[in-house]
């Protein structure tokens, strides 16, 4: 197939072979401990082969949980020195594809679970969350200073460990998005407020990292550009925020929206059947392109090869990614440079949505991943 989808690009000092990303995406396949697993590197060897030019892994916690359900899936974490070395193998395997690969940071914040924590859940404010009666505790100034410094050092061990770059969780009502939405942040110091207060937590967050990591390191991150809630984060001040952040050293953002906590249908759509309901972020992408001149990706109902080439071709992204589909399809950008241009197979069921955290990742309308692969 040739088409602007195939053609290389750059994020920083990274060369991508291609358009296509592999959004974050809870594998559930770690360690206890946050390790990566054998069935977590046959993943990611499955989605560089099939052609995915740059994977981003599902969010790694930077601060251990205390009380983590043997039975549920286990996240990701970095939060120690120790943690760095295990990622060697995966990250030389995923590179010997000619893929890049970047690890995304989180911090649930407001939406954290007291029984993992054992403690309430942080937040810029103790505003409740209605669904579950979880109301959490609003963070000190030593609190934020103590959570910058855990991402910061979190970016550090990413770089350490070899991966091309590193994103921030900023969307989907986690502590970062917690910050910039006027919704859940209500502080009247000068972490909240106006937009630029908003913006602090995050701006902080890059220039600690910078004196961690040194000016080079590619820092994204992943934000909303919605919440889908009154009152909350809107695209006009999200771009404003994003301009922010451009200026204090970020070097990417996706583009997403929805609140796992008050609006999730919105993160990922359900019932994607036509051309008009893909990319359903594109005019918050385009928005953000009129104003900042770092790369764009754009997340959310990518389906079809000639509306993702549109959507580059009009200027709304530089680059697309794409969860659903590959968890279905790992082979899918394979499939297309071969010039079978079928839409993407993902029916946006959300059945693989609704229980990430339950069991680790797989396609529940395709028989399982790790029988696929075998
Ligand atoms: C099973 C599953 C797990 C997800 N885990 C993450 C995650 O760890 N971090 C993140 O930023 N987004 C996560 N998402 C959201 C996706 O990255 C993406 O934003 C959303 O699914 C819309 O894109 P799609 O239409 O290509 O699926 C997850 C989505 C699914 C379906
Ligand atoms: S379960 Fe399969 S078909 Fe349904 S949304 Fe997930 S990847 Fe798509």
């Amino acid at each position: 197939m040739n088409s602007i989808l195939f053609e290389q690009a750059s994020i920083k000092n990274i060369r991508l072979k291609n358009r296509f990303v592999r959004s974050a995406t809870m594998e559930g396949m770690a360690t206890s401990d946050g390790l990566p697993t054998g069935a977590l590197k046959d993943l990611y060897c499955m989605l560089a082969d099939g052609g995915v030019g740059f994977i981003i892994t599902s969010g790694a916690i930077i601060e251990p949980y205390k009380h983590f359900p043997e039975n549920f899936s286990t996240a990701l974490a970095i939060d120690e020195n120790d943690k760095i070395e295990a990622w060697q193998g995966l990250i030389d395997a995923v590179h010997e594809r000619g893929t890049k690969i970047a690890m995304q940071l989180t911090y649930l914040g407001r939406q954290d679970i007291p029984e993992w924590r054992g403690s309430t859940p942080i937040a810029p404010s103790a505003v409740p969350i209605q669904n579950t009666g979880v109301t959490p505790r609003e963070m000190t100034v030593q609190d934020i200073k103590d959570i910058v410094e855990k991402f910061a050092h979190a970016c550090r061990r990413v770089k350490e460990a070899g991966f091309d770059a590193v994103q921030l969780h900023g969307a989907h009502g986690n502590l970062i998005n917690n910050f910039m939405s006027p919704f859940t942040n209500i502080r009247t110091d000068d972490y909240g407020g106006n937009t630029e207060n908003r913006a602090r937590f995050v701006a902080e967050i890059v220039d600690r990292t910078r004196e961690l990591t040194g000016p080079d390191f590619p820092l994204m991150i992943k934000m909303n550009f919605n919440d889908f809630i009154d009152g909350g984060l809107d695209v006009d001040e999200a771009v404003k925020i994003a301009e922010i952040i451009a200026q204090a050293g970020i070097d990417c953002i996706e583009v997403s929206g929805g609140t796992l906590s008050e609006s999730k249908d919105h993160i990922a759509v359900k019932g994607i059947t036509k051309k008009e309901q893909e990319a359903y972020f594109r005019t918050y992408a385009k928005a953000l392109k009129e104003n900042v001149s770092i790369p764009v990706i754009l997340v959310g109902g990518h389906r079809t090869p000639d509306v993702m080439a549109k959507v580059l071709e009009d200027g709304a992204a530089d680059f697309i990614s794409m969860s659903r589909p590959l968890i279905r399809e790992p082979g899918l950008i394979k499939r297309w440079k071969n010039g079978k241009l079928e839409k993407a197979k993902c029916i946006s069921c959300n059945q693989c949505f609704e229980n990430w955290i339950f069991r680790p990742l797989r396609c529940y309308v395709e028989e399982p991943l790790k029988e696929r692969h075998n």
